[in-house]
């Protein structure tokens, strides 16, 4: 393995896993890809929570969460000693917000950006301040599994991410800038590695989206990709692509999983949703 120099024993702080929806592009399907990975978790009959770390607040959006309530941003600053003063005191049952499906968000909001600044002059570590919030609230005892959706940047929202995690997974548009975006991303798991703050997540998977058949093109930048995750992760660790799909694109406009429709159309994906949730739970007990 490429990854893992500092493997340590799991501690025994519960036993849900963390897993970060990463890649610091947009668009690629990060968002998409958590929200019905979620649901497919949930539909296996685990407990699932949904932590929404992109101040663009799309997750939240999906979830139908309104603006102007307590969000993640409030949680993180007051896990931090030299802020805890300077803002009003919330616990997680002030923020998060709970479905029927068994899948509860903890929501992001647009002042998340302004989270680097906040923490620019403390001394604690900043990298870790999400990690040492889901320990703090007990969160890997109360859920089967933490599903975080990242921005679309390497800043230290997504360096937060990484450390709290155990695992990630990377959906990605299969075309030349991915190739170059990819290589930027193993880059800055090796830096976050040296750092020695944490024992780097693993790479769950990576996940081909948005592919459109009529490109000749992409065919072949697929298949350098995959060259290039088979030389970073010692490992196929790439599942089969999603196609541009219009049920995926109608199911979101609606705010809805694609657990919410049964007709025909939908069944493909549902399939495809079971396996990235099967491929979760295998990755889960290996680790066991
Ligand atoms: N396989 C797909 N087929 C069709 N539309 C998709 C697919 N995956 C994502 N989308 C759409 O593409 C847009 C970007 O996806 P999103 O998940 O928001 O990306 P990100 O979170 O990486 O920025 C959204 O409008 C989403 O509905
Ligand atoms: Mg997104």
């Amino acid at each position: 393995m490429f990854f893992g120099r500092n493997k340590q024993k799991l501690d025994d702080k519960g036993k849900g896993k963390v897993i970060s929806f990463l890649n610091q592009k947009g668009g690629v399907g990060k968002t998409t890809m958590c929200f019905n990975t979620a649901y497919a978790l949930a539909q296996k009959g685990h407990k699932v929570l949904v932590v929404d770390m992109d101040p663009q607040a799309n997750m939240s959006y999906l979830f139908g969460r309104e603006e102007n309530e307590k969000s993640i941003f409030n949680l993180l600053l007051n896990t931090v000693k030299e802020l805890k003063q300077m803002h009003t005191s919330v616990i997680f049952e002030n923020v998060v917000y709970k479905t029927e499906a068994g899948v509860d968000l903890l929501p992001s909001a647009q002042e998340l950006s302004g989270f680097e600044l906040c923490v620019a002059s403390v001394n604690s570590p900043r990298q870790t301040i999400l990690k040492k919030y889901i320990e703090q609230a007990g969160l890997r005892k109360r859920y089967d599994y933490i599903l975080v959706d990242c921005p679309p940047t390497l800043g230290l929202l997504v360096v937060n991410s990484i450390c709290s995690s155990d695992g990630v997974i990377v959906p990605f548009r299969p075309d030349d800038f991915s190739m170059k975006g990819l290589e930027h991303f193993y880059r800055m798991l090796g830096d976050i590695e040296d750092m020695e703050l944490v024992e780097l997540p693993e790479i769950i998977t990576h996940i081909p989206n948005l592919m459109d058949s009529r490109r000749k093109q992409e065919e072949s930048d697929l298949h350098e990709i995959k060259e290039l995750i088979r030389k970073v992760t010692g490992n196929d660790k790439y599942i089969a692509p999603f196609f541009n799909k219009a049920q995926i694109v109608k199911s979101q406009a609606a705010k809805k999983s694609i657990y919410d429709y049964n007709s025909k159309e939908y069944r493909p994906l549902h399939e495809q949703f079971n396996k990235i949730a099967n491929l979760i739970d295998s990755w889960n007990e290996a680790s066991l």
